[in-house]
């Protein structure tokens, strides 16, 4: 025995045993049933924690017994529909990261699905061994296509009629969920030209379009004004080309098909250290208050800038943009002559000294948000030596 095949038999041999402790012994390898997607075991790649399951069922005594468990119980299929004397029985199942396991009976046959949640497939592989990609089997199984056929959506569908390409309504089919349980739909999968995006490869299989997508995007989306690339100040996933990073191509639960909101919480998930600026108990953090308001993109474009950290403005006319009373000021504050901007930040040399040399634009532990505590003396310190000024 082989070494691979000898792990693939202990295994199997664990599984049986687990499956057993889990669920019962059952007799294995019912005739009749099977499985046509996912495969037994597989991995699986995905945004939304929802995949399908349908079952090939030979004879109508067997539909009947027919039982898909999963650990929270019985799961019930939403369609079962019948052509040349078989059942396609299917299943729209949720899934938990991690593994996640169903028994299908009679027979006993264990799934086990590991699901790998994912923003963006640019870093999955989907190369690596028991990685399930559907559509790697060609563009469909062969018994699917005799109901979901090209320009046919299977009889008692809904469907909406869409004037564009006429093999949209395949994916349409199959896929609806992925846009029409989202709050802002992208408009090019909407309107079902999931063609656009998505291409036959030569092997006929759909593709998937991972990695830089933001060839895709470019084709249709003309940046107004200067492109963001000839910037002086890209946002690295932007850089990247990983649009689908934050923007879901098919629509998403926030306006501009984000998956998060832009004020915070989107971008958070990538700063981490920024979280605690939302937080309610932020640890004696006083947070800017217009950071809890309009948020990171009041001041911040999420994309590209010609001003440092992508600011929409050179610092200090952003800040007075939002506080008038120093829009005149260049120096006297915060004390008598003392300039407000400069070439160089003492604390950071190489940076201009602004506002926000002084005062963190996000939050700091000490009044006004400030880089120090005035009180206590150690805030001019930072800047000017015990003797000086
Ligand atoms: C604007 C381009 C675009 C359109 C239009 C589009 N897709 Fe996608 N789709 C993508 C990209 C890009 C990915 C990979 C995204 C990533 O994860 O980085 C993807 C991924 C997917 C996935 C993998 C699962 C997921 O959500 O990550 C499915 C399924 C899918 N698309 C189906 C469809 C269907 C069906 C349509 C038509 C209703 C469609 N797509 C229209 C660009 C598009
Ligand atoms: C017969 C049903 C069916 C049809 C028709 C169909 N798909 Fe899929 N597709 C699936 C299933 C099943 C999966 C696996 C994920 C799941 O269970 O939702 C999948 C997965 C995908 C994926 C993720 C990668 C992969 O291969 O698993 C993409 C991208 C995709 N479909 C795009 C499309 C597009 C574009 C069309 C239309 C040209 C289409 N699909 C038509 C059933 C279908
Ligand atoms: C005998 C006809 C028939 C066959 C064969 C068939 N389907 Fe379906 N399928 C349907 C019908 C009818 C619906 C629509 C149900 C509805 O609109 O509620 C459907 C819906 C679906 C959906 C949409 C699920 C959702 O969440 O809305 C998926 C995915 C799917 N089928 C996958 C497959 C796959 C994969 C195969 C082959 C392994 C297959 N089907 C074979 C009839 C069939
Ligand atoms: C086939 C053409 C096409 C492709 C490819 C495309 N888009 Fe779009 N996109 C549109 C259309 C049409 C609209 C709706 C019209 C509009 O509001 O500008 C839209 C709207 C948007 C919006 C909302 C704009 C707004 O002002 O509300 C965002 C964000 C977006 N697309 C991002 C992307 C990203 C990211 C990609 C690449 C994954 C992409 N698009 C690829 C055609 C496309
Ligand atoms: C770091 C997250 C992020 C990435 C990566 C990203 N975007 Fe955006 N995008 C946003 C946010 C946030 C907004 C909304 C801005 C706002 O609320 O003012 C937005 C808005 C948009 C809009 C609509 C408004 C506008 O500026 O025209 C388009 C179109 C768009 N993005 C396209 C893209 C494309 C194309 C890419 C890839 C080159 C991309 N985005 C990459 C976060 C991102
Ligand atoms: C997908 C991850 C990701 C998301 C989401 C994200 N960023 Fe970033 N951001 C990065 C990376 C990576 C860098 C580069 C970090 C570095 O160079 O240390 C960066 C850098 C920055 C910088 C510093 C730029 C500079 O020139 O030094 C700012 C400002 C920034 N991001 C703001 C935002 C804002 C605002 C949002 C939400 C709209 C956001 N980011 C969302 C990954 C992300
Ligand atoms: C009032 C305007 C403003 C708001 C709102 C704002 N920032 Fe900033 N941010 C700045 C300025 C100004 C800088 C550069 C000055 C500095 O901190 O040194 C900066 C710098 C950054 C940097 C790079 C330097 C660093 O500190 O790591 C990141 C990353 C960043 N901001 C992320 C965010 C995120 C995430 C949010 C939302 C939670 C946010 N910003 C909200 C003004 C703002
Ligand atoms: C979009 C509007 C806006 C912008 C831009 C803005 N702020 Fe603010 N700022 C506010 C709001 C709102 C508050 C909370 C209300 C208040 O305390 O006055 C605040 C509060 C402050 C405070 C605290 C005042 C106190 O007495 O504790 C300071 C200091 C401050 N901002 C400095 C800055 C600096 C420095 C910048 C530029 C990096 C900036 N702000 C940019 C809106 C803004
Ligand atoms: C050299 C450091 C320094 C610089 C540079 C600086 N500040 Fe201040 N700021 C302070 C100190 C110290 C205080 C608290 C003492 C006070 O109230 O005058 C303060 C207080 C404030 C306050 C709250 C009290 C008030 O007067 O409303 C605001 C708002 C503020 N600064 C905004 C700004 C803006 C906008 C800029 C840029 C144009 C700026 N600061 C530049 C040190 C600085
Ligand atoms: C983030 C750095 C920084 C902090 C903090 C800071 N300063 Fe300054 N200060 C500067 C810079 C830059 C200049 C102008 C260049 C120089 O003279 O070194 C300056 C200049 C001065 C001057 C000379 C002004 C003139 O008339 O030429 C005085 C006085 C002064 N600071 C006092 C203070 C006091 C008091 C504090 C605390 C309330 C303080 N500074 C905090 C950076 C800072």
């Amino acid at each position: 025995m082989s070494k691979g095949l000898k792990l693939k038999y202990l295994k199997i041999t664990l599984i049986f045993f687990l499956n057993a402790f889990i669920f019962g012994v059952e007799t294995a390898g019912a005739k009749g049933i099977m499985l046509l997607t996912p495969d037994y075991d597989s991995i699986l790649y995905a945004r939304m924690p929802t995949t399908h399951l349908v079952v090939e069922v030979q004879a109508k005594e067997t539909l009947e017994s027919l039982l898909l468990r999963s650990r929270a119980g019985e799961v019930e299929p939403f369609v079962t529909r019948m052509n040349n004397d078989a059942y396609y029985v299917h299943y729209r199942v949720s899934l938990v990261p991690g593994k996640n396991e169903f028994v299908l009976s009679p027979g006993g046959q264990h799934i086990v699905i590991d699901y790998k949640p994912l923003r963006t497939l640019f870093d999955a592989d989907l190369d690596a061994p028991d990685v399930y990609l559907y559509h790697r089997q060609g563009i469909m199984h062969k018994q699917c296509r005799s109901c979901h056929e090209f320009n046919v959506v299977p009889k008692g569908n809904y469907t909406k009629s869409s004037p564009y390409g006429s093999r949209s309504p395949i994916c349409y089919s199959c896929h609806k969920g992925i846009f029409e349980e989202v709050k802002w739909q992208h408009s090019p999968a909407a309107n079902l030209l999931c063609e656009m995006c998505h291409r036959e490869g030569k092997d006929g299989a759909i593709s998937v379009f991972i990695g830089k997508n933001a060839v895709l995007c470019y084709q249709c989306h003309l940046i107004k004004g200067k492109p963001w690339g000839d910037m002086a100040h890209i946002h690295a996933p932007v850089g990247y080309g990983v649009c689908s990073i934050c923007h879901n191509p098919h629509g998403d639960k926030y306006r501009f098909q984000l998956w998060a909101d832009a004020r915070g919480e989107l971008c958070v998930s990538c700063h981490e250290d920024m979280a605690v600026l939302l937080e309610k108990n932020t640890k004696g953090i006083k947070v800017h208050g217009i950071v809890k308001g309009g948020g990171c993109v009041t001041c911040h474009d999420p994309h590209a800038s010609d001003n440092a950290y992508m600011l929409y403005k050179p610092i200090n006319q952003l800040c007075t943009g939002c506080h008038n009373d120093f829009a005149e000021v260049t120096q006297g504050h915060p004390v008598v002559g003392h300039p407000v901007s400069g070439p160089s930040n003492p604390l950071y040399p190489g940076e201009e000294f602004s506002c926000a040399s002084c005062h963190d634009p996000h939050g700091s532990k000490f009044e006004h948000l400030l880089i120090g505590d005035l009180l206590s003396g150690h805030f001019c310190i930072k800047c000017h030596d015990k003797r000086a000024p």
